[in-house]
């Protein structure tokens, strides 16, 4: 993982993410929790891997597997066999690390603003310290349950008191406690095995290292940082909803800077790892998420929701639902379509208002315009599927195909009852139920014949008179 020279010392970074995260209220573990359609636990890894460490180890307690599958290749795992605390906590991540010489950077999986470039200042102000830790701090105004930074005369970091544990004048202090940490690994060990439990929670807490190494004459740094949003940890769901907001934030700025324009900042809700193509306009009430790629060109919503797609260039999606589908470059969707999964539009191929199409493939340049279904059919290129038409694909136990051929018109109303296929060049009347294929060329008609009953008005109005006279009498 390392990737090469450095004047640092060689540095592992153990992350800590075996906590119940009871604020949480929540079966999944805390750190599993999605930021922008992503656990948190992933952008504290990111941000531990952006200064090439060593090693890198997450502590993940007992029944937290679902963990280990997110973790990256190099990343390693401990076990925290009892959840006793923070402390505790580096002492199991300091486990496969045995033998390790150099720094030991400690990071919380629940803060997951942390980028890089704060880990990589951090690192630094360490060895420019020479200390034997280094912690971040930042100031609050409101720093409600972190834990406190206590400075001596000098302003030297004389301790770290917990909320709980911290008297009202402490508590009062508004420099606390980020919770990101460089240690000199050979100290580390030795004073986490100082630690007690003689505190509100009963736990072993990784911040009474401080102390115990200023008690033993060695020297601890701070870092300072001056950015409260990014130094937020999550402990419940209200916590979880900020982090998540200012996320999404700095996700829609990155694009914008890369030439995406975003109609209302606030109302478009984009995850991690989505890519939008330049000149593309994201109009309000818009999601872009899971694994979506949208083309250059395009303009999507107001009010669009797409989830695991593919956008080619110069498309438009307007006010629609799209899961899993491919949709071509220069396409046309909605207002008020709904792509269901595995539906393929190819390029310049329409699919309007309320429309829903699923399991199907629209060839080049076809179009289904109106108040259709499409399911499990494939339709070839320059053909016109009229308004209203229905694919009865389900028979009350299986699905069946529809094909359509190439430059298809299909007539208003009609319903073609799967397994059918309709010819290259074929039409159908509209209002048919077509349940036999149609062949090339052909017109396909299957509905009643029409009769007009000539005079019919006359001799109704005229009945109704002799029943109106004859109420009378
Ligand atoms: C902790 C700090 C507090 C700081 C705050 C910053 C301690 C004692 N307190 O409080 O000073 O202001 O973070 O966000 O460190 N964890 C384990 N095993 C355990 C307990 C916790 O792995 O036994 C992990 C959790 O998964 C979490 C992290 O450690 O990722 C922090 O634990 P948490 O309970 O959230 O501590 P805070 O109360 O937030
Ligand atoms: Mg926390």
């Amino acid at each position: 993982m390392n990737t090469g020279s450095t004047q640092h010392s060689p540095l592992a970074v153990i992350i800590l993410a075996a906590g119940l995260g009871t604020r949480m209220k929540s079966e999944l573990p805390k750190v599993m929790h999605g930021v922008c359609g992503r656990p948190m636990l992933s952008y504290v890894i990111d941000a531990a891997l952006s200064v090439s460490p060593e090693r890198v180890v997450v502590v993940i307690g007992p029944d937290q597997e679902a963990i280990t599958e997110i973790l990256p290749v190099g990343c390693e795992r401990a076990l925290q066999k009892e959840r006793r605390g923070t402390g505790d906590a580096v002492r199991a991540g300091l486990e496969p690390l045995r033998g390790f010489e150099g720094d030991v950077m400690v990071l919380y999986g629940d803060v997951p603003l942390v980028h890089g470039d704060f880990v990589a200042g951090l690192r630094q102000r360490h060895v420019d310290a020479d200390a034997a830790a280094t912690l971040t701090t930042v100031l609050l105004d409101d720093p409600v349950h972190y834990g406190r930074i206590v400075r001596d005369g000098d302003q030297r970091v004389a301790r770290i008191v917990e909320y709980r544990d911290a008297s009202p004048a402490e508590r009062a202090i508004d420099e606390i406690n980020v919770g990101l940490y460089v240690f000199r690994g050979d100290l580390l060990l030795p004073t986490l095995e100082r630690l007690g439990a003689d505190n509100a929670q009963g736990e072993l807490y990784l911040t009474d290292v401080v102390h115990l190494l200023l008690d033993s004459g060695q020297t601890v740094a701070s870092f300072e940082s001056d950015d409260p949003e990014m130094c937020m940890g999550v402990n419940s769901r209200v916590e979880l909803a900020v982090v998540n907001k200012a996320m999404r934030r700095r996700l829609l700025e990155r694009l914008m800077l890369a030439g995406v324009s975003v109609e209302d900042p606030s109302t478009a809700f984009v995850d991690w790892g989505v890519e939008v193509g330049r000149d593309t306009l994201i109009r309000a009430n818009t999601h872009l998420l899971g694994r979506t790629t949208v083309g250059a060109g395009c303009e999507v919503g107001p009010g669009s929701f797409v989830c695991d797609a593919f956008i080619g260039d110069c498309a438009r999606v307007v006010s629609s639902h799209l899961h899993d589908c491919v949709i071509g470059s220069g396409c046309s969707v909605g207002p008020f379509a709904y792509i269901r999964p595995n539906t393929v539009l190819a390029e310049k191929a329409k699919a309007g208002t309320f429309v829903e199409i699923k399991n199907s493939r629209i060839g080049e340049g076809s179009k289904v315009p109106h108040l259709s279904y499409v399911g499990d059919a494939v339709v070839g290129s320059g053909s016109n599927i009229g308004a209203g038409n229905i694919t009865a694909n389900y028979d009350g136990f299986d699905k069946h195909p529809t094909t359509i051929g190439n430059n298809v018109r299909t007539g208003s109303d009609t319903t073609m009852v799967a397994p059918v296929t309709i010819g290259d060049g074929a039409f159908t009347a509209a209002g048919s139920v077509i349940t036999r294929d149609v062949p090339a060329g052909a017109l396909g008609v299957a509905r009643g014949k029409q009769e007009n009953v000539e005079g019919y008005a006359a001799r109704r109005a005229a009945r109704r008179l002799r029943e109106q006279a004859g109420d009378a009498d």
